[in-house]
């Protein structure tokens, strides 16, 4: 049987360029290469966590186009020109954004690996519907496992974050 591993190293490395998190970056990387591996260990964006590797914990999820997806699972040449935003791109420097700032607040964050997933796909979430309730955030993070939380904390952390902005009057993780 052949080692997929050995097939990925003796194809030819190319250029590949994305937008990450506003900024145009470039990399000689393998063309089937996983997006999070390029992330983490050639952009050295670390945020985006490796659970399961497999597409079924959401550690890994990023922004691709503003589709979440398991970076996991993505090929590196399936973004070429994409943009993409990690949970590195949320804050602004030191300035946590509200959903950041809701699980600082509501302890929605215990051991950390699941939390940036939870971040992005809240935020992918409350980008698409400012008013939610507990059932919209479930289903929304549906594709997020926790194993420390019981997730009451991380719903609640989302449910105060779209509360404090919500006006006054989630689906496939692949890329198509
Ligand atoms: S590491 Fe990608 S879904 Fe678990
Ligand atoms: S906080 Fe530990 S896995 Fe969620």
């Amino acid at each position: 049987m052949s080692d997929p591993k050995a097939s990925l190293k003796q194809a030819k490395k190319i250029n590949v360029s994305f937008t990450v998190n506003g900024q145009r970056k470039v990399f000689k990387t393998y063309p089937m290469a996983r997006l999070l591996d390029v992330l983490r260990e050639e952009a050295k964006l670390t945020g985006a966590k490796e659970g399961c590797g497999e597409g079924e914990c959401g550690a890994c999820s990023v922004l691709v186009n503003n589709v979440l997806v398991n970076s996991c699972l993505v090929p590196v040449c399936q973004v070429v020109d994409a943009k993409i935003t990690t949970v590195e791109g949320l804050s602004q420097g030191s300035k946590l954004n509200k959903i950041q700032d809701a699980f600082l607040k509501h302890g929605g964050a215990q051991c950390g690996i699941c939390t940036p997933g939870m971040l992005m796909a809240a935020s992918h979430l409350l980008s698409k519907k400012k008013r939610v309730n507990k059932k919209d955030v479930q289903e929304g993070l549906a594709g997020n496992l926790c194993r420390c939380t019981g997730y009451t904390k991380i719903l609640d952390s989302v449910l105060a974050a779209a509360a404090s902005s919500a006006p006054t009057t989630r689906s496939s993780r692949g890329l198509k």
